[in-house]
């Protein structure tokens, strides 16, 4: 190939007219079909000579050039996979006396008699990721993540590189099987690809679950390949024929269709064995060769737990027994303060690192004034502190014996670190009490708040753009290439400063890598490769976002006490981005707020307010610029003959205790009340049935035994 410098002006523009058809062309091979045809190298070759002559000969870019067109190779990101029967989660004990309550719990619920016997299958709780496969005839079709339950990640290709995962199974599968479990990866495969990814230069895994997860979203399936993962099966979604009625019976009908189990599940009877089960997978907890962060517990017998159903996101009929959180001892270096979206100041002390429970932890938070007070922290300090799966490092306790002389207590700031404002903790008005946090009171002058925002924007369950995380927020904020999130959209036509800026970042991060391992800093030019795939990347990840989901759109505005639960409610309410803003900007808006289920007076306050600031509608036009809020279907009515309807139980049932009456009636859409009233739809009595009889003839309300109650809900009497 020519020289680019070499190059006529007639040359590069045909070269560039081919170079335009060529991409293209991979583009759809590689996002249509799959099926990529050159290596990703070359093709990052050809982008690269397309962008080369382009900058020698800006006059000749063309209007079909790829430069302009960002949804290059990670565009596509992986499909959506709708899960049939959704993925739940688990509900979680801590102590001994929630296990016992939740046996007691359960054998109150199905009326089970002192001596009915009552059988768990107890498992180790696995810590990886949860994935969805599907079988049809045996053979694997498809792979998916969890989620959010409902709607998981296509991850097939991926999924087909695990070798404990058959891509055909054994035996006689059923048509349909979707076998659930854990994606995970072993201590020792994770410190082996640590030790790889630190000797390439590449992203270090702070534990083994964030890289099997990180190992199985990849888009590229050959680096999965690569990486040491393994797989256990302990549930199922939809499956043709149940090939047994227990839970320990599916689990030997999935070892021997080919899956691996997890060989320390055991078969329990009463609380007392569940909990010897605990301590001893408790102790054995270090010496096995994955994490567990728990055991679960689960009713044996499938048709128990059919009828013990589910409660919003988990199932009645199982619990994960989570093991204490990890402690280690370290020393409190500083106290720093920290400003929130919303202006709060957030104490947090940072720690001497230390290993808590194979993490890393050098930041603890210390939530507020009066916790800095009672634990009494001080610089200087030894202290406790502690990790409970998920949750932020804290500190358990101050080690007084160990306190240097010289401590003194923490004189909290009376002024923003960030702004210089004046930090103030408000009065409510209502209760005359002093809120419990600090809040800056420089609003949109404070750079923090400004900041906050734009991270909580782009965050998770907001717009969760791939390659837009913290770092990179704070990167362009202080660069001034993102001031609000509008301007996030129109990165794309500041592609030069965003270059420029990202190489700059990435010269001085190597730089800094080099000079701490006393190496050469890698060849600019390499890095000019990396940059020009990450802003590639970047760009298509931000395109991939111009349509959104209300629900992540509402969230992702940061309206004061609005986080993902209240956006899922106002997205169903109001449907469309300007019903919600029609209703919040109007004059009885806090009314209409208010009427919604589980929005009360401050929440709706909080959303008024932020319609009502002028600067905030200035920001919303500017975004609503940019990107499309996707309408939120309806939420279809449950279809069964007693939705909507008000029923009363009364006198006692035979068949199955008034708990579980009412958990199924509400699962039709029932509402069941107490008391009987002329708003009183159906009255179901049994034997011994008193004044309620007696009410529901006053109102003329209809009155049915247990049996046509079963025949009317369609379970037979
Ligand atoms: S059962 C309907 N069993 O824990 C219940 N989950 O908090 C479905 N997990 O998302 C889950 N080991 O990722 C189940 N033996 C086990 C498990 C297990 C690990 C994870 C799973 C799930 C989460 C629930």
């Amino acid at each position: 190939m020519k020289p680019i410098t070499d190059l006529t002006s007639v040359e590069a523009g045909a070269e560039l007219e081919r170079l335009a058809r060529e991409i293209a062309e991979h583009d759809r091979r590689y996002h249509g079909e799959d099926a990529p045809t050159i290596s990703d190298a070359a093709y990052d070759a050809l982008r690269q000579r397309n962008a080369a002559i382009e900058a020698r000969f800006p006059e000749l870019i063309r209007p079909d050039s790829p430069s302009h067109r960002v949804g290059a190779k990670a565009s596509e990101k992986f499909a959506k996979v709708l899960h049939v029967k959704p993925m739940l989660s688990l509900d979680n004990a801590f102590a001994d006396d929630d296990v016992s309550d939740f046996v007691a719990r359960i054998r109150r619920f199905l009326g089970l008699k002192d001596e009915a016997q009552l059988a768990f299958t107890c498992e180790p709780k696995i810590d990886g990721l949860s994935a969805s496969l599907r079988y049809e005839n045996g053979v694997f079709v498809q792979g998916a993540t969890r989620g959010d339950g409902s709607e998981g990640e296509d991850i097939t290709a991926n999924l087909r590189t695990v070798k404990d995962i058959p891509l055909r199974l054994h035996g006689k599968p059923p048509e349909i099987l979707e076998v659930r479990g854990e994606v995970y990866m072993t201590h020792a495969d994770f410190a082996g690809l640590n030790k790889r990814q630190e000797a390439t230069g590449e992203k270090i895994f702070a534990n083994p679950r964030n890289s099997a997860a990180g190992s199985v979203r990849q888009l590229d399936p050959a680096i999965t390949a690569a990486r040491p993962l393994h797989f256990f099966a302990y549930a199922w979604g939809e499956v043709s024929e149940m090939p047994a009625d227990s839970q320990s019976g599916m689990l030997e009908a999935f070892r021997q269709l080919g899956f691996a189990v997890n060989p320390l599940i055991r078969r329990c009877l009463t609380a007392e064995e569940i909990l010897a089960f605990y301590r001893e997978i408790g102790s054995a907890r270090a010496s096995l060769p994955y994490d567990i962060d728990g055991v679960v517990y689960k009713v044996d017998d499938l048709d128990l737990q059919n009828r013990l159903g589910f409660v919003s996101r988990s199932p009645r009929w199982a619990i994960a027994h989570k093991f204490p959180a990890e402690q280690a001892e370290t020393v409190v270096e500083n106290i720093e303060i920290q400003v929130g979206r919303t202006g709060k100041l957030t104490p947090v002390a940072k720690l001497k690192p230390v290993t808590v429970g194979g993490v890393v932890v050098a930041n603890a938070t210390l939530h507020n004034q009066d916790e800095i007070t009672r634990k009494d922290v001080r610089i200087g300090d030894h202290v406790v502190v502690q990790r409970a799966g998920d949750v932020i490092p804290q500190i358990v306790r101050v080690i007084l014996e160990k306190r240097p002389p010289h401590a003194v207590p923490y004189e909290f700031p009376i002024l923003c670190p960030v702004c210089g404002s004046h930090a103030v903790r408000e009065v409510d008005e209502k209760t005359g009490k002093q809120d419990v946090d600090v809040r800056c009171t420089g609003g949109l002058i404070c750079a923090a708040q400004a900041v906050e925002r734009l991270r909580h924007f782009v965050s998770r369950n907001a717009f969760d753009i791939e390659g837009l995380g913290e770092k990179q927020i704070d990167l362009f904020h202080v660069t001034g290439l993102i001031k609000e999130p509008a301007d996030i959209f129109a990165l794309k036509d500041r592609l030069e400063e965003l270059k420029a800026i990202i190489l700059e970042e990435r010269k001085r991060q190597s730089a800094e890598r080099a000079a701490k391992a006393g190496k050469a800093v890698t060849p600019p030019r390499e890095d000019a490769k990396r940059t020009f795939k990450e802003v590639d990347n970047l760009l298509a990840a931000i395109e991939a976002r111009r349509k959104i989901g209300l629900e992540r759109f509402i969230n992702a505005l940061g309206i004061r006490h609005v986080g993902e639960t209240t956006a899922k409610l106002l997205a169903r309410r109001f449907h469309t981005y300007a019903a919600l803003a029609a209703a919040a900007e109007s004059e009885n808006g806090l009314a209409e707020l208010t009427a919604i289920d589980g929005i009360g007076a401050v929440v709706a306050e909080g959303i008024k307010d932020f319609f009502d600031e002028k600067h905030n509608r200035e920001v919303l036009a500017h975004l609503l610029n940019q990107v499309t809020p996707e309408e939120t279907a309806a939420v279809a009515d449950v279809d069964s003959p007693v939705a909507g309807k008000t029923v009363v139980f009364t006198g006692s049932l035979e068949k199955m205790t008034r708990q579980e009456a009412k958990a199924r009636a509400e699962a039709l859409g029932a509402k069941v009340a107490s008391s009987v009233s002329k708003k009183t739809d159906l009255v179901v009595a049994g034997p011994n049935a008193g004044s309620k009889l007696t009410e529901a003839a006053k109102h003329g309300v209809e009155v049915i035994n247990e049996e046509d109650w079963l025949r009317l809900i369609g379970s037979g009497a």
